[in-house]
């Protein structure tokens, strides 16, 4: 028998061992967290451990699934010979039954010293022999997770100091266990947020390229500016300006504008870093400027502190230059319809002093009256032809085109300058291209047009002095257009002055020397022929561009020309025929009446009232009438005629003082060329009613 001391003693000593081994054990276990990854590996690993450690013949971990309801077999290992030399059974329990269901559901480790008296343990089939047993309970703080079975086949193989030690260690699994769930639930979220970063990513890199595409591709300039005026950013559009990106990030963006005006307003923007749109010229590299709408936008960082602007600059170049088109067609156009209001009330006076002086001078008169006479009717001619010239500027006189070389018309009037350049020291150059189309044109207004551009290039040469001037004329085609280039290397139009030379009236030029018409009147005229007039002008160079359409042959009906009848016909005609005439002015009716009187039988009346009235009761042969009137007017006469006493419709003459109206101009294209413009002369006059009564002679008599 061995003494209590030698019991105590070797109870010690296994105590001891124990310890030492499941030290070692836990180290080992601690250990292999780093090494293996997966909680079936682990498990395995640290059952291996504690059977070889300890000297287990078997020890195993159950894990609760995924439902909660079970634990189930993870990692089993058992000594060779415990076996029953069947594999290790996949064996799970439910909660509250058999051994390991009851730790699992109480969390209370359960030691059986002799599995053959003890009724909690089931005699279920086994893989090993068992003797005795120990389950623990494995938690993951107060979570139970599973169990660890360890078992041996001699009876009481376990103590309670066993039951100790190993308590330490299952929850030292416990925690391995959970810590690799949650090691595998975090790297499960870390691929997840790694696909979610990249996903995102992509997007943003889309939407980065769509914005840039964006930006890239804007029409207009996109630009930022720091708070001290500098480029930081610029869109590829600049280079439209002839500058790279790089040369002007990091320059100041009023180093582009031109104007002192400019650079004042942008600074204002800058100071008050407000929303602001502007136009602005920039200045490009090659010297072109750019007309620009520039808006500027406050940038603000996430602090909302500015941190600058956001420009946009679009081109509107174009845009002015039409405007500015438009509101010289606007100019010409108004101007044109109060000429034209004068010319029609001048015409009207005008008009008895020439008939009233031509027939004076067929009277008796002394040869003084005479004289006196004739000077009435010159400069009553003379006005006549201001009159004209006035209604040709007011460009309602239709142009009388013809199929021509403008190279020719510019040789005439080039022939016809030539003694004012000679004298005035001035060389001239012409460089015209013997292929140069030919093109339907007024002749005569494009005449004009050459005198009045050389004209000015003259003057401008004289305005300079001594030096050596020079004029240069170059012709050439191109794209279906004619380009006639009129340079002269006089002094430089001043910008402020450029804008305004094609206005009416402007004029530089001193009292009496010039009235300001000369280019409105080109451009009115070279506008009526579908082309342009442009004008560059620097020191020492000034050029003038005319641009016009070449137009084919057949492109426009030439206007029709009356054949001039011999006199002789009117004399034969004259006698009994009768004419109505109708105009509201008196003084008009009187005029007429005046020349016809004695040739013909006369009918005054002074409005289209009258006339119809007249008309009802009377056959005329002919009948002479106003086109402009108050009540009935030309139009309406013609349009009671027509329905009433149809065969009279081409014994109309109308007279206009003026250029006519749509209503009047449909009318006389029906009727033909039944019309005659005030001022006439008496001998005009008879003509044309001899015209229409000759061609009248055939039509059958009413
Ligand atoms: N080649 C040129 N060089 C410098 N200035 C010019 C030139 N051509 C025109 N100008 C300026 O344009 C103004 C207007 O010209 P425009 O022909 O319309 O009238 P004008 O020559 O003054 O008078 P007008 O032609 O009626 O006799 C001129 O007064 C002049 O200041
Ligand atoms: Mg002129």
């Amino acid at each position: 028998m061995r003494g209590p001391q030698l019991q105590l003693d070797i109870e010690l000593q296994r105590f001891y061992s124990d310890v030492m081994q499941s030290l070692s054990a836990f180290q080992r276990i601690v250990a292999t967290v780093n090494k293996k990854s997966g909680v079936k590996a682990i498990c395995e690993e640290v059952v291996g451990i504690l059977s070889n450690e300890l000297g287990l013949d078997h020890c195993s971990i159950m894990l609760l699934d995924e439902s909660g309801h079970y634990v189930v077999n993870e990692a089993g290992v058992s000594a060779k010979d415990v076996t029953k030399g069947e594999p290790s059974l996949n064996r799970s329990f439910k909660i509250g039954e058999g051994v390991a269901g009851m730790v699992a559901k109480t969390s209370t480790p359960i030691l059986i010293s002799d599995v053959d008296q003890d009724g909690r343990f089931l005699k279920i089939e086994s893989a090993v022999d068992i003797g005795s047993l120990l389950c623990l309970p494995v938690c993951s703080g107060d979570r139970v997770v599973g169990v660890l079975n360890l078992s041996h086949k001699r009876r009481n193989f376990f103590s309670k100091h066993h039951e100790k030690v190993f308590s330490i260690l299952s929850v030292t699994i416990g925690h391995l266990v959970t810590f690799v769930c949650l090691q595998k639930d975090l790297e499960g979220l870390n691929r997840d947020l790694q696909q979610t970063i990249m996903e995102r990513t992509r997007e943003i890199e889309a939407s980065h390229e769509y914005l840039k595409n964006i930006f890239e591709n804007a029409s207009d300039i996109i630009f930022t500016i720091d708070n001290e005026g500098l480029f930081t950013f610029l869109n590829k559009r600049v280079e439209d300006l002839g500058y790279t990106r790089d040369e002007l990030v990091g320059q100041p963006f009023d180093s582009l504008l031109i104007s002192e005006e400019g650079i004042r307003a942008f600074v204002n923007v800058l100071k008050q870093g407000g929303r602001k749109t502007l136009e602005m010229e920039l200045k490009g590299k090659g010297g072109t400027v750019w007309q620009t709408l520039c808006s500027f936008t406050p940038l603000r960082n996430s602090g909302q502190g500015i941190v600058g602007l956001l420009g946009v600059a679009k081109d509107i170049t174009e845009r002015k230059m039409l405007e500015k088109k438009l509101l010289q067609t606007e100019k010409l156009a108004s101007l044109g319809t109060f000429v034209s209001g004068i010319a029609h009330e001048l015409n009207n006076r005008l008009l008895p002093v020439l008939v009233y002086s031509e027939i004076l001078q067929e009277s008796s008169l002394g040869d003084h009256e005479l004289k006196l006479i004739k000077t009435i009717n010159r400069s009553a001619m003379g006005a006549r032809h201001i009159v004209e010239s006035l209604l040709r500027f007011s460009r309602q006189e239709t142009p009388s085109k013809s199929y021509i070389n403008l190279n020719s018309v510019l040789n005439s009037v080039v022939n016809i300058l030539y003694y004012r350049m000679s004298s005035g020291a001035i060389e001239l150059k012409t460089d015209l291209d013997k292929s140069l189309p030919m093109t339907f044109a007024d002749e005569r207004q494009i005449e004009q047009v050459f005198v009045n551009i050389i004209n000015n290039a003259c003057d401008a040469l004289e305005e300079r002095g001594k030096e050596a001037g020079e004029i240069t004329i170059r012709s050439y085609s191109a794209d279906g257009e004619i380009f006639f280039e009129i340079a002269n290397n006089g002094p430089e139009i001043q910008k402020e002055r450029l804008g305004k030379i094609f206005d009416p009236f402007y004029t530089s030029k001193e009292v009496g020397q010039g009235t300001g018409l000369g280019l409105s009147l080109c451009y009115g005229i070279i506008q009526e022929h579908g082309g342009d007039i442009t004008v560059v002008s620097e020191e020492g160079m000034t050029v003038f561009t005319i641009r016009i359409p070449v137009i084919a042959a057949g492109g426009y009906a030439s206007h029709p020309v009356s054949d001039s009848r011999e006199m002789g016909k009117a004399e034969e005609r004259r006698d009994k025929k009768r004419i109505l005439i109708v105009d509201d002015e008196e003084d008009q009716v009187d005029v007429m009446t005046q020349i016809l009187k004695g040739r013909y039988a006369v009918t005054g009346t002074n409005s289209g009232q009258e006339a119809i009235e007249k008309l009802k009761n009377e056959k005329y042969d002919l009948i002479v009438c106003d086109v402009r009137m108050p009540g009935i007017d030309g139009a309406g006469v013609y349009e009671w005629i027509k329905e009433h006493r149809p065969p009279m419709v081409s014994r109309i003459l109308f007279s206009t003082g003026d250029t006519l109206g749509p209503k009047a101009e449909k009318i006389i294209s029906r009727i033909g060329n039944n019309y005659i413009t005030k001022p006439y002369n008496a001998e005009e006059f008879l003509r044309k009613i001899d015209d229409i009564l000759t061609q009248d002679e055939h039509l059958p008599n009413e």
